[in-house]
């Protein structure tokens, strides 16, 4: 449990193994609360949040979302390993192939997910939609960290997001965005590893420095 703001930015990172443990009812509130607390275009509040548990619709989202590795994910990390030269850079993407992979294999295995849904315009989505619903989302990984559970952000579901929705029971107009699998996490928190902010920050045009 933590409570500097900046200190759980910090170490939010992807946690995929999980103990299949059942986190209490009132931690998935919380982080649900910290999910509505986030902004909507509008503050439309156009949002749905399914909580599951049950292991059947787990296993019949899990069989499509390994199929997705399978012809997808797997294949394109697996050709970027390929191409890059032996090295700490290929072990980093190795590692997070491997850990890509086991949560795929043990997607269903997280005691809770929360998905997070968003009702679409009539044409069925447009360019802005995720910028209602993943600010929810990044309020909730943050909540999980605070909590000392793990989360992932993933959307490889999507590659079959009609077939899951349907599982999902989804009405029309709505649409699911991201599968949050929360757990208490096997391994432990560090902090995440990112580009220096020189590489990343311009000043007034881009490719002037900064920093
Ligand atoms: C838009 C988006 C989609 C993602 N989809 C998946 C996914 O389907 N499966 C997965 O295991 N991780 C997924 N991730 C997690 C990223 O791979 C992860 O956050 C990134 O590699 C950085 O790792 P870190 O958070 O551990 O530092 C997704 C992240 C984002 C932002």
């Amino acid at each position: 449990m933590s409570t500097d703001l900046f200190e759980i930015i910090h170490t939010t990172r992807a946690m995929r193994r999980l103990k299949p443990d059942p986190v209490p009812k009132e931690m998935i509130e919380k982080i649900l609360a910290a999910g509505q607390c986030a902004p909507t275009g509008g503050n439309a509040q156009h949002w749905g949040f399914l909580v599951v548990e049950d292991k059947d619709v787990m296993r019949q989202v899990q069989a499509l979302y390994r199929q997705s590795w399978d012809t997808l994910a797997g294949p394109h990390y697996q050709s970027q390993i390929d191409a890059m030269d032996p090295g700490e850079a290929r072990d980093k993407l190795q590692r997070q192939t491997d850990a890509a992979f086991h949560l795929t294999e043990h997607f269903h295995e997280a005691p809770h997910w929360i998905v997070a849904c968003l009702r679409v315009g009539k044409g069925g989505g447009g360019p802005f939609d995720g910028a209602s619903i993943y600010p929810a989302v990044q309020n909730m990984l943050l909540a999980a960290r605070a909590l000392g559970l793990g989360a992932t952000l993933t959307t490889r579901h999507t590659v079959h997001s009609e077939e899951m929705d349907a599982i999902f029971g989804l009405p029309k107009g709505v649409r699911s965005f991201a599968i949050l699998p929360i757990g208490y996490p096997l391994g432990n928190f560090g902090p995440v590893r990112r580009k220096p902010l020189a590489e990343t920050v311009f000043k007034d045009r881009w490719g002037e420095a900064y920093f």
